[in-house]
């Protein structure tokens, strides 16, 4: 099984969101290691519910800043990168009633394929993150900077 650890590779300038990244790989390798020793899925319970926690506050403040991008340039590369954050959060919500995600066979099998994905995200948010650092979009500001976004695809009216 594959650990991923944090590298400077992943580093985007933004400290909320570098640090956050930072901490789901070290939980993501403390649950891949716990995985290897157990095929007991209430061993890792814990360190699952820390990641789970973890995670959904970092995707939704993450998506928050997204939306800030212009939709007429990001717009579905945003949806498509939001749906990935949902795939991990629905996942890891299977995972905490104590049950294995339908699809796969094993514990490490899934996890495998869980944190690859992840990692993939991670290498997503440093092309989408780097673009709302570079266009000075990185902070959240008043509500109506971002109301006009539209999660379902459709542009608002201007
Ligand atoms: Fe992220
Ligand atoms: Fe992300």
């Amino acid at each position: 099984m594959r650990t991923m650890v944090w590298s400077e590779h992943f580093a985007l300038g933004h400290d909320r969101i570098d640090r956050e990244h930072r901490r789901l790989l070290e939980l993501s390798a403390q649950i891949e290691a716990r995985a290897e020793t157990t095929t007991d899925l209430d061993d890792i319970l814990p360190l699952c519910r820390d990641f789970f926690r973890l995670l959904v506050a970092h995707c939704f403040y993450e998506e928050q800043l997204l939306r800030k991008l212009p939709r007429d340039r990001f717009g579905s590369h945003v949806d498509e990168h939001c749906r990935g954050h949902a795939r991990l959060i629905k996942q890891a919500q299977t995972v905490l009633t104590g049950q294995v995600p339908s699809g796969f066979e094993s514990l490490q099998g899934f996890f495998g394929a869980y944190f690859e994905l992840m990692h993939d995200l991670l290498v997503d948010d440093t092309e989408l993150v780097g673009s709302l650092i570079r266009e000075g979009y990185h902070r959240l500001g008043a509500p109506e900077v971002y109301a006009n976004w539209r999660p379902d695809g459709a542009a608002s009216p201007v």
